[in-house]
């Protein structure tokens, strides 16, 4: 199976839906590698994987870490790693800088940034110096401060024209395709329609040209989830039944048994 590309993936517009995961190191990259066309490096990994309380707290070293595991065990998905929380959002220098970090320290073929129209001529500037973006508009969990929370973007319809001129400038900016995260299914069915790079959907819409999740979401590992997760499995049970398996039998001493421990040459 040949590596997928950023050409490859502008290009499945109203062809192939693009199949996208989320994962942050290598044991789950190889097994996403398998089936997605996109492993996304999220920021997300700041609170999935190091506990904090949002987004906000990724740092360039945490992507840079996890991006290179990622990477070190995909040989066919298109890795992208987000830009995260204050790399990007000051200048398009800026956003070069710390995007071509990503690129060269990672080895991955593209990075993520949230922002619509404010963030058009970044993307632009990014582009035209050979770094794929995908873009992530809707509701993005980076301006929770500014929103007041994670709101679903587009209930009201005077909303709209912001979130269709969202769409339009980052695509017009030259972005390889979208995320359209939390918004309301017929604008996310419009948004599609519209523009001419790929959206991909995460509590959007079925029509979207691909859809995302977070791995550890749709997997059941994480308690709390929003309602547009559906859980693909049901690993939480599997690990806790053999993490108390476990506690079990070292406290009973059934384990190591036999089968577990190394003997002396026999004399
Ligand atoms: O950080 C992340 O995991 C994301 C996806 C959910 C789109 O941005
Ligand atoms: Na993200």
């Amino acid at each position: 199976r040949k590596a997928i590309t950023v050409p490859g993936i502008r290009a499945r517009k109203g062809e192939r839906p693009i199949v996208a995961l989320t994962a942050y190191n290598a044991l789950t990259a190889r097994f996403v590698d398998r089936h997605a066309d996109v492993i996304l490096v999220g920021d997300s990994v700041a609170m999935v994987e190091h506990g904090l309380p949002s987004t906000l707290g990724a740092t360039m070293e945490m992507m840079i870490l996890h991006g290179q595991a990622v990477v070190r065990a995909t040989s066919r998905a298109l890795v992208v790693v987000d830009m995260p929380f204050g790399s990007f959002e000051a200048s398009p220098k800026d956003a070069f800088r710390n995007a071509s970090r990503l690129l060269a320290e990672t080895g991955c073929s593209a990075v993520k940034l949230e922002g619509g129209q404010a963030m058009a001529d970044t993307i632009a500037f990014l582009a035209a110096r050979g770094v794929p973006v995908m873009a992530h508009i809707g509701l993005m969990p980076q301006a929770m401060m500014t929103s007041g929370g994670f709101r679903t973007q587009g209930r009201d319809r005077s909303d709209w024209e912001r979130l269709h001129e969202d769409a339009r400038s980052v695509a017009q900016a030259g972005a390889f395709c979208v995320v359209l995260e939390g918004m309301v299914e017929p604008l996310a069915d419009e948004i599609t329609q519209r523009i001419d790079i790929p959206t991909i959907g995460i509590g959007a819409s079925a029509r979207c040209d691909g859809q995302i999740l977070v791995l550890e979401d749709m997997l059941g590992l994480n308690d709390r989830v929003p309602r547009f997760v559906k859980r693909f499995g049901d690993l939480a049970s599997g690990m806790n039944t053999a993490i108390e398996a476990y506690a079990q039998a070292v406290t009973g001493r059934r384990f190591p048994n036999e089968n577990n421990v190394y003997k002396p040459k026999e004399s």
